[in-house]
């Protein structure tokens, strides 16, 4: 059950890392939260923002397979700022934005051979950004001009975890039918930036696990799997 175990701190260096330190000898479920981060991880090779005032949490699982845990988040963080009323969406892979600025990401960790380690950040009560975000972050404080209650936003968000974790492991179709929705990039014209190289194509669809089947203009169908989606035409 996830939530049933909690460890909250006032400062850690990462969530994420806490996490894997003690994955091994902990509940699948098990959550650790910090009011703020020293060296919060984004996806990797980059930091991540985390000042007081948003949700910085990971959650301990120990799925047969990892895929798809990423995108399963994603749904749950979707359903979350959905029920506050954000005009949010999602952006491949597991983005929430709202309008082409971020409002959450997830960096999902494999640790040990049955542990996954899914980290969730959320801006929500953070007033302001350093210049170098301004253009690509945003916050549910500064989409409503007021601040919301951090715990309740929480106690949300742990429950929209428990129901699509276990809709992943019942249901995977109508999970994936879910982020296929609120992702609405099925039959658009992108481009993808993988790893420098520029991608132009149509997506066609995403598959079991998650990697974006993209129709290239010679009308061959590309899987991608890692990549940062630079224009939806
Ligand atoms: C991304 O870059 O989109 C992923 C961001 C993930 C941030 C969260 S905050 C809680 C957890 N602990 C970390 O160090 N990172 C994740």
């Amino acid at each position: 059950m996830i939530g049933k175990k909690i460890y909250k701190f006032e400062k850690l260096d990462s969530t994420n890392d806490y996490a894997s330190k003690i994955a091994k000898e902990s509940a699948e479920g098990t959550v650790v939260i910090a009011d703020c981060q020293s060296k919060g991880k984004g996806t990797p090779g980059k930091t991540w923002f985390s000042p007081e005032g948003g949700i910085w949490l990971s959650v301990i699982l120990k799925p047969k397979s990892a895929s798809c845990i990423s995108l399963m988040a994603s749904v749950a963080v979707y359903e979350t700022l959905k029920s506050l009323k954000l005009p949010v969406r999602i952006k491949w892979p597991n983005d929430v934005m709202i309008k082409n600025k971020k409002i959450s990401g997830v960096l999902t960790e494999a640790h040990g051979k049955n542990n996954a380690i899914v980290g969730i950040g959320i801006n929500l009560n953070i007033p302001e950004f350093p210049n170098e975000l301004k253009s690509v972050a945003t916050s549910a404080m500064l989409e409503r001009g007021k601040a919301f209650n951090k715990q309740k936003v929480i106690n949300i968000l742990i429950k929209q975890l428990e129901k699509k974790y276990s809709l992943l492991k019942k249901k995977k179709e109508k999970l994936l039918k879910e982020w296929k929705k609120y992702a609405n990039i099925i039959g658009k014209q992108i481009k993808i930036n993988i790893s420098g190289e520029l991608v132009e194509g149509k997506v066609k669809d995403i598959d079991d696990n998650g990697a974006l089947m993209v129709e290239m203009a010679g009308g061959k169908v590309k899987k991608i799997t890692t990549g940062t989606i630079s224009a939806e035409l």
